[in-house]
């Protein structure tokens, strides 16, 4: 029903993916597999929202209406299962913005937060550009699967005030099982530590997986929980800037609102909002197709790197894949070489994910199936397979 085959050509149109190869890998013939976007059309519904708002000549202050607020009510509830309330929704430009945020109204200078590594690097500067301090719970990594190391996280949440939680984690996959989710709930709740937790790939799940909200667990938990979704991963519209943080407990909202308002960014984009409803209100089948595609294209790396030494982390979620080099005994800039020089590949580099991305690329695999067998092709011949 959905052409997700259709190559769509992204050469200049401002995108970073295509648009900025020369200044992040210093070459622009490389495949680039690295940004979290994808290289499919966002869907037709979506367009035709903004078309038809487009048409109307005024794009002046904008506001977002009930419409808005209930499409995210409804969307969460059919797809996770979570009720919540429309008045606990407050909007942010992104997710980024929105860890930020919650450093400024949640922490003071010198305190800390708990991250888990290798993890989206953002999760980083977004403790340390403000002088907070991190502190690392790396996760661990077994028989190519990672867990959390619950021992080391209790002891590092009796120093933290925040804690930053991926869910499902960027770049190693997993979707948190609900014991998991518990017990790290748990943990907060004990140690008055704040979680926030980025669930912007909470509806880009694999089959035979459920992502699960922190914040719908226990009354106690969403009490100390701020959870940021967005339409932009889902439905391919990281450029509309507009994304939500769910708050249910109003002190922290309240907290929350008085950044974005002095910042005055709370009017937010008109043509973000017009996509997000659209996505919200008819995606659900798209977002179903999207997923099963994607489990091919898992499916064809998988074979394709069969009989190489690239080990692939399965992954329960997005359309990221965690791949571990370390049987190549090579160093990590060897690899960024030989990706880059040789293959002509653009990965997203191990290393800048923190502890424990050595010896790893993340490569992603939202792009027509032709676009994955050109990367096999690429990293066989590269790597000798
Ligand atoms: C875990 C995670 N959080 C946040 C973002 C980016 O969010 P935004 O573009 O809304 O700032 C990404 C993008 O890759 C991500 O993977």
């Amino acid at each position: 029903m959905y052409d997700f085959d259709k190559i769509v050509d992204r050469d200049s149109t401002a995108n970073i993916k295509y648009d900025l190869r020369e200044k992040f890998f210093e070459k622009k013939d490389v495949l680039p597999m690295w940004v979290a976007d994808m290289d499919f059309e966002t869907p037709i519904f979506i367009r035709k929202a903004i078309k038809e708002r487009a048409e109307h000549p005024i794009y002046g202050y904008t506001y977002r209406d009930e419409n808005y607020s209930n499409s995210i009510v409804n969307w969460v509830k059919n797809r996770q299962g979570w009720d919540i309330e429309k008045d606990w929704i407050v909007y942010s430009p992104g997710i980024v913005p929105a860890l930020n945020f919650s450093t400024m109204a949640y922490t003071n200078p010198n305190d800390s937060i708990l991250v888990q590594p290798p993890v989206y690097f953002p999760f980083f500067t977004a403790a340390t550009d403000h002088g907070r301090k991190l502190l690392s719970n790396q996760l661990k990594y077994d028989d190519g699967r990672y867990t959390i190391d619950f021992e080391d996280f209790e002891q590092k949440a009796k120093k933290a005030t925040m804690f930053f939680l991926s869910s499902p984690h960027n770049p190693v996959g997993r979707v948190w099982k609900k014991e998991e989710l518990v017990r790290l709930g748990e943990i907060c709740v004990d140690n008055n530590v704040i979680i926030i937790s980025d669930e912007i790939h909470n509806d880009l799940i694999l089959p035979g997986y459920k992502h699960i909200p922190i914040a719908s667990l226990s009354k106690e938990i969403a009490d100390i929980t701020v959870t940021c979704i967005a339409p932009s991963k889902t439905f391919n519209l990281a450029g509309l800037a507009t994304s939500s943080v769910i708050i249910s407990n109003e002190e922290l909202r309240n907290k929350f609102e008085k950044v974005i308002n002095t910042l005055h960014l709370s009017l937010g984009n008109l043509f973000g909002a017009v996509a997000s409803e659209a996505g919200y209100t008819y995606g659900h089948n798209w977002v179903d197709e999207l997923m099963k595609y994607l489990a091919g294209n898992i499916d064809l790396l998988r074979n394709g790197l069969a009989e190489s030494k690239i080990k692939i982390i399965e992954p329960e979620a997005t359309y990221l894949v965690w791949l571990d080099f370390k049987d190549y005994n090579i160093d990590d800039e060897e690899i960024k070489n030989i990706l880059i020089n040789k293959a002509g590949l653009g990965l997203s580099h191990g290393p800048m994910f923190g502890d424990g991305g050595e010896g790893f690329q993340r490569i992603n695999l939202a792009a027509p199936r032709s676009t994955i067998t050109t990367a096999i092709d690429k990293l066989s011949s590269a790597f000798n397979f």
